[in-house]
């Protein structure tokens, strides 16, 4: 498929047409990485950030949340529930944080994970030199999320501040780095971010496909009125066209990228409390519960109306997997649920 074809299907508002590409992913999905949904117990450990993104809740100069840094001890034991309940992998994620302190205590918890537990570890944790990505990957680590948000450098731009901090350019070599150091490596965008049309969004998914990623998380972006993008509200899409558009760029990625792993996120359950199945039903096979514990949950908004705030880890897992029941999808219990992509390459 070209930009142009991709930029058409995204533009396209027939629900029938739409209808069918999501059944179309979901059997490409079927016959390539299986009808299996993998689990990620998710632990939100810090909200604590060095940039300043204009669009993000938890952003450097957002002094109206209040900041926590999980103990290893409280870690761990979401580590432990996730592998109590057959999770095959954990991802630990938190703003982006470059001091020595913080990076050697992600070392000292991987290496104290793995040395408990057969998880497999995901992190999402900004861009680091390519020692420290080197040093997380010795220390067990083998999948790493970083966003590119958009891959069109003008968006990136009207979207970050312009400074050294949040270069472009950094973020494309981190990629780089992370595959050179042997991560599974994973990126996405948001989507209905103001300034954004469905050309942005077709030019994300080629890049994707040019990055030979082996994993994608992408979803819908949600205005938060204590930054700076928030003046900017007037000019996005509905919360259904948003919806829609994120359901569209799973199934095309599908279509694009059929042995990759793509996720159901959060923000897609922000826009409708069914988002993330239907999420499923259009071409994703990851989800990743939040273990984070209830007390600090609300703390982590990068964006509002985060849902499961107030639930603890036992209740948002068993819910989700109630869900899934439901809709008869078999869930990949114990498994790392690696990228097919990966195994291939
Ligand atoms: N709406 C949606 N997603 C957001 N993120 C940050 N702020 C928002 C928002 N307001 C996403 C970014 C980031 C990830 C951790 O959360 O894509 O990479
Ligand atoms: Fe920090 Fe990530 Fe939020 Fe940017 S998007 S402010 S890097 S947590």
């Amino acid at each position: 498929m070209t930009g142009k074809e991709l930029t058409e299907i995204l533009e396209d508002s027939s629900p029938e047409r739409t209808a069918a590409l999501f059944a179309e992913a979901y059997r490409v999905k079927k016959g390539t990485v299986g009808e299996c949904v993998y689990l990620r117990g998710l632990v939100e450990i810090s909200n604590i950030c060095r940039k300043n993104c204009l669009y993000c809740g938890i952003r450097r100069d957002n002094s109206s949340t209040g900041r926590y840094e999980l103990d290893s001890a409280v870690v761990m034991e979401a580590a432990g529930f996730a592998a109590a309940e057959g999770y095959g992998s954990l991802v630990i994620q938190g703003g982006e944080r470059t001091d020595r302190k913080f990076i050697d205590k992600i070392t000292e918890l991987l290496v104290e994970i793995k040395r408990k537990w057969p998880l497999g570890i995901t992190l999402s944790l900004g861009e680091q030199p390519e020692e420290v990505y080197r040093e997380w990957f010795e220390a067990g680590a083998h999948r790493y999320l970083l966003r590119i948000e958009s891959s069109t450098r003008e968006l990136y731009e009207k979207i970050h501040p312009v400074d050294s901090v949040h270069s472009f350019g950094t973020r494309l070599r981190a990629l780089e780095n992370l595959r050179k150091c042997g991560y599974q490596v994973g990126t996405g965008v948001m989507i209905g971010l103001p300034f954004q049309n469905a050309a942005h969004l077709a030019d994300d998914l080629l890049f994707f496909r040019s990055m030979d990623i082996d994993m994608c998380g992408m979803g819908p972006y949600l205005e938060h009125s204590e930054t700076p993008l928030y003046a900017y509200r007037n000019l996005i899409p509905s919360k259904e066209r948003r919806l829609e558009l994120s359901l569209k760029m799973v199934a095309l990625l599908r279509l694009l990228m059929p042995d990759i792993n793509i996720a159901a996120t959060t923000a897609m359950q922000v826009l409708a409390p069914d988002g993330r199945e239907r999420a499923i039903m259009a071409g994703a096979n990851v989800l990743m519960p939040n273990l984070t514990l209830s007390e600090v949950r609300e703390e982590y908004q990068i964006y509002q109306n985060k849902p499961g705030v107030g639930e603890d880890a036992a209740l948002s897992s068993s819910s989700t997997e109630e869900r899934l029941r439901k809709m008869k999808i078999p869930i990949g219990y114990g498994r790392w649920g690696d990228s097919l992509h990966f195994s291939k390459r």
